[in-house]
């Protein structure tokens, strides 16, 4: 009796069997896109199976996570591997969520019946980006010391519920060793099972719904239109797709390792040329260059409310942009929209690096 048999006779895989026999991926310009999910979904795995394996040796504490860190690159046999590894596909991680995001936004992907896709793809990236905000203070070094410092004195400007936001972000009214007690919790366990619900509602939308066409191909006459079988055509290409980006990972991890830095020390003044992480340079780079006070309120204030209303119309996008609702339209003012925001993102990050 085969394996598949035995296991056929306990529990019944048919239909399962049969939905992927019958799943196919559209063929045109665009199917590469396609794969910019999968390669978000494969290094997050990346990401959960290094952490995994940094979590043995990483003690979480003021007098203990730096020298974990340090011991760790240093003792453990591929320590520095599967940190290095850690970190670039974080890096890439975040990289490809936001590739993912602008293909499937210039797609219109979020058309009806797509919008909780949306939704939940939305929530995706900003629980992406609290793992990176969170991770980046473990080592305790001072760079992410005073980067964490940077980054939560913004959360506590936001309007009314400010104050509360810092103290439950850092534990207290500064940054100590609470802050990495607590920032540990959260990207070990509150995330990750967060996300692992929200990523699971993302692809049962996704199988179930099928993958969408951009308009311009929808218009085709159903004979011009062709398909890939999912499997195991698009599954094996996928496949290959996410070994590339493994060896990309490990080469970068060798050839490009993130130093550790200097031991925080909260006594110290701040080093010069504090910078957040690459993905939240542009926020920075904008509260940098606004004016102390702009009309009655303070300019770090409205820059804030600016980016909490920005997000929540990119997170409403399928419900704003209604000409792209009737199948079919092409609603160019929010694929101009889109253009300005890459533009906007691009233009602020390298102003924050080269400044
Ligand atoms: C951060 C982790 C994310 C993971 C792991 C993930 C994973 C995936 C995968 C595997 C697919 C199917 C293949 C593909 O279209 O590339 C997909 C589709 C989709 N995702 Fe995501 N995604 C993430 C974030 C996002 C974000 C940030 C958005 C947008 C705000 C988004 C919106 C969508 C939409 C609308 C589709 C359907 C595309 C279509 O039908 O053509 N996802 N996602």
């Amino acid at each position: 009796m085969s394996v598949q048999q035995w296991l056929q006779e306990r529990v019944d895989l048919s239909g399962a069997q049969e939905f992927m026999l019958k799943k196919k991926v559209p063929l045109f310009y665009g199917t590469v896109w396609y794969y910019l999910g999968g390669i978000t979904l494969f290094l997050f795995g990346l990401q959960i199976a290094t952490g995994i394996l940094l979590l043995l040796y990483y003690q979480p504490g003021e007098s203990t996570a730096f020298e974990s860190v340090q011991m760790l690159v240093s003792k453990v046999e591929f320590g520095w591997l599967i940190r290095e590894m850690h970190s670039w596909s974080a890096n890439l991680f975040v990289l490809f969520a936001f590739l993912h995001m602008f293909t499937v936004f210039f797609a219109k992907a979020y058309r009806k019946p797509r919008e909780v896709t949306w939704l939940s793809g939305v929530v995706l990236l900003a629980l992406g980006l609290g793992f990176g905000f969170s991770g980046y203070l473990l080592p305790w070094n001072e760079l992410a010391y005073f980067a964490t410092r940077v980054g939560s004195d913004v959360a506590g400007n936001v309007p009314v519920i400010g104050g509360f936001l810092l103290r439950v972000m850092r534990a207290g009214d500064d940054v100590t060793g609470a802050t990495l007690t607590r920032f540990h919790g959260i990207h070990v366990a509150l995330l990750p099972a967060i996300f692992t619900v929200v990523l699971a509602i993302h692809l049962a939308l996704v199988q179930t719904q099928g993958m969408s066409v951009p308009p311009a191909v929808e218009k085709l006459p159903p004979e011009r239109r062709r398909y890939l079988p999912f499997f195991p055509n698009f599954v094996m290409r996928d496949a290959m797709v996410w070994l590339l980006i493994l060896n990309v990972v490990a080469l970068l991890a060798v050839f490009f390792p993130w130093e550790i830095g200097h031991k925080a020390d909260p006594m110290a003044p701040a080093p010069p040329g504090i910078k957040p992480e690459w993905y939240f340079m542009f926020m920075f780079q904008t509260l940098k260059l606004l004016p102390a006070h702009l009309l009655f309120l303070e300019g770090e204030l409205v820059g804030i409310i600016g980016f909490t209303f920005g997000g929540l119309i990119w997170f409403l996008v399928p419900f704003l942009d209604r000409k792209a609702d009737p199948r079919s339209k092409v609603s160019r003012f929010f694929t101009w929209f889109g253009i300005g925001l890459i533009a906007y993102m691009a233009v602020m990050t390298i102003w924050g690096y080269l400044v």
